[in-house]
């Protein structure tokens, strides 16, 4: 059975950043994001009897072999559900670069449990994709129920999943992704980066902080409060990247130019607009606002220099299989 899902990513509004059981990929945190709309993952799978090996590709792109190994220990969670052994082909497309820098493992590992799965022949509730697609990549267990969502930390495999929550949809909430050009800085991806999130003095109370920033999220949704909702996903990003700093190696994830996108947000705020920043692992700014002052906010942007494109988004849809396959 040839099976093919979409899923996209997604942009943390509270951060994930360190694991408390590696193996199930178990947070120590519970986290919260918005699933974007334009940038995509659509995976096809079909467990052919005739393979000796899994045959996985990224169209245009091409996967690495340590990418492909992870697909492939996937597939075996997947064949494990489902009491099978055989092998199978994947082909993944992504509407934006993998080059890009972009997360593209969210959107990657909720399309791939949901097209495997199908293939598999199981019928897995949301939660259950959720609790798979987590173990091949955290923030894929967010991308999963798509919308605005909270993954509970949990304490076991069963209670670590994601689901939407409730927004004010007056706010029609944006995400501008601000794509930096200068991505030279070494990268380290966020795998390795959080492992190390424990060796940061402030480790601890980064925890407790994004556990109150959970309930503060929740409350000014509640409340329709547009400004303190802002307020905890700048204070969101800076916990990130003030654990990234302060771990051994320390790591910078900003650019010149992510700074000047933050000067830029706040200086438009003084005239009024109340646009915010986010940032994950890497350099580029992801800009909430809501869909009245994109317009503004996109052209005040425009003039700063060392920019290469920005990508507007609304919220995304959850994982869901769809007709058209890739092969
Ligand atoms: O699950 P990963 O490896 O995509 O890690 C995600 C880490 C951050 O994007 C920095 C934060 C988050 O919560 O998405």
């Amino acid at each position: 059975m040839k099976k093919t899902a979409k899923a996209h990513s997604n942009i943390a509004l509270v951060k994930y950043w360190g694991k408390g059981d590696e193996k199930l990929r178990l947070p120590v945190n519970s986290s919260a994001a918005i699933a974007l709309d334009n940038l995509t993952t659509t995976t096809t799978v079909e467990f052919q009897e005739n393979l000796t090996a899994d045959q996985v590709d990224l169209v245009g792109e091409g996967f690495e072999v340590g990418e492909v190994e992870k697909v492939s220990k996937h597939l075996d969670r997947v064949r494990l559900l489902a009491g099978i052994t055989t092998k199978a082909k994947v082909v993944s497309q992504n509407s934006f670069p993998k080059a890009a820098g972009m997360a593209s493992s969210a959107s990657g590992f909720a399309a791939l449990s949901a097209a495997a799965a199908a293939a598999a022949g199981l019928q897995l509730s949301e939660k259950e994709l959720s609790i798979l697609a987590r173990q091949g990549s955290g923030s894929a267990s967010r991308s999963v129920p798509g919308g605005v969502s909270v993954w509970h930390a949990g304490t076991s495999n069963e209670t670590s999943y994601a689901e939407q929550i409730e927004y004010p949809k007056d706010w029609d909430i944006r995400v501008l992704l601000v794509m930096a050009e200068d991505t030279s800085a070494k990268k380290v991806g966020s795998t390795e980066g959080m492992a190390l999130a424990t060796t940061s003095p402030y480790f601890q109370i980064a925890v407790r902080e994004a556990e109150a920033n959970i309930k503060k999220l929740q409350a000014s949704m509640g409340a329709g409060d547009w400004r303190a909702f802002g307020k905890v996903v700048e204070d969101e990003c800076f916990r990130l990247h003030t654990l990234c700093m302060t771990e051994t190696p320390n790591i910078l994830y900003w650019r010149g130019v992510t700074v000047e996108v933050f000067q830029k947000l706040l200086s438009l705020r003084e005239r009024g607009v109340m646009a915010f920043f986010t940032v994950d692992a890497g350099p580029h700014v992801h800009v909430v606002c809501q869909g009245k002052d994109v317009t503004r906010v996109k052209a005040e942007l425009e003039q700063l220099g060392g920019i290469k494109t920005i990508i507007e988004c609304g919220i995304g849809e959850g994982a869901r299989l769809v007709e058209q396959h890739l092969f």
